[in-house]
């Protein structure tokens, strides 16, 4: 197992997303909002590109991982331009789906796949929303999504109390995040690319090379797979697993809410 330092306290409160020690939360609040609005309209590009494909593969597995029908109503947190959203209802069709972000620049591009048809009947609503601090009732949902949400925020474990807390009893959470590949080889390869690889491509595609040096950083910085689970459990998340992907590169987590809290 990789060891990474736990601090419980700090988990608690807030980090820097981009090292993971502690520090005041608007120093990370700032800087994504920052990121996201500059390069929300390359974003999608960057992902499939940067990642080789994988996304979409890893995206189906999201898909394929979360419990939802014709009658789940859906919330997909920190969904920026609408990748999880559009997917789900492409391949599920649920009842609905309430599609938000802290950036509303990403959110725009999401508007415009709704009026493209990307929705494909689907009720998708979108709306402005700190997932550190939801303006969204208890229990309304019976499913909350996220991917790649959860790394960028300072206070991850208000976050994750924040989905526990709209989820209805019984409900499904299903995260998507980089992760900590198990095999040192791997890991050496994977940290290069990120401390290389990524900013260059975001050079590329965006200009904005320094915004991917903060990508990359706040990957290396995150939880590894065991931990991210001890937070969820912590959070108050029962029956938690994950499933790696492309080696641990990137892991999905589901996880419930209990039905009696
Ligand atoms: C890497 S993008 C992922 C977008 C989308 N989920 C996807 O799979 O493509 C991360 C998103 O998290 C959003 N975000 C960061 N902090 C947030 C917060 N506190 N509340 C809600 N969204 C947040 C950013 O605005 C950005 O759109």
């Amino acid at each position: 197992m990789i060891s990474q330092s736990h601090d419980n306290d700090i988990e608690e409160k807030s980090v820097d997303t981009a090292t993971g020690e502690a520090a005041p939360a608007d120093i990370s609040e700032t800087r994504v909002k920052s990121v996201f609005s500059e390069i929300a309209t390359q974003y999608e590009k960057f992902n499939h590109v940067s990642s080789f494909g994988r996304d979409r593969v890893w995206l189906d597995r999201l898909v394929e991982l979360a419990p939802v029908d014709s009658k789940t109503r859906m919330l997909d947190v920190a969904g920026g331009t609408g990748e999880v959203t559009f997917r789900m209802c492409a391949e599920k069709a649920p009842e609905s789906i309430l599609l938000t972000d802290y950036t509303p620049a990403m959110l725009e591009v999401a508007k415009k796949r709704i009026d493209r048809g990307d929705a494909k009947g689907t009720p998708v609503l979108t709306k402005v929303v700190d997932a550190q601090d939801m303006a969204l009732a208890d229990d309304s949902f019976d499913v909350v999504t996220m991917a790649y949400g959860i790394r960028n925020m300072p206070k991850r474990m208000q976050a994750l109390k924040e989905i526990l807390r709209v989820l209805r009893p019984g409900g499904t959470a299903v995260i998507l995040e980089f992760s900590t590949p198990k095999n040192p080889i791997v890991r050496f390869f994977y940290h290069g690319y990120l401390r290389w690889g990524i900013p260059a491509w975001g050079q590329h595609f965006t200009g904005h090379r320094d915004d991917f040096v903060y990508l990359a950083k706040s990957i290396r910085a995150f939880p590894d797979q065991e931990h991210f689970c001890e937070m969820l459990r912590t959070a108050g998340f029962t029956n938690v697993e994950y499933h790696n992907v492309t080696f641990g590169v990137a892991a999905l987590y589901r996880a419930q809410k209990p039905v009696t809290e």
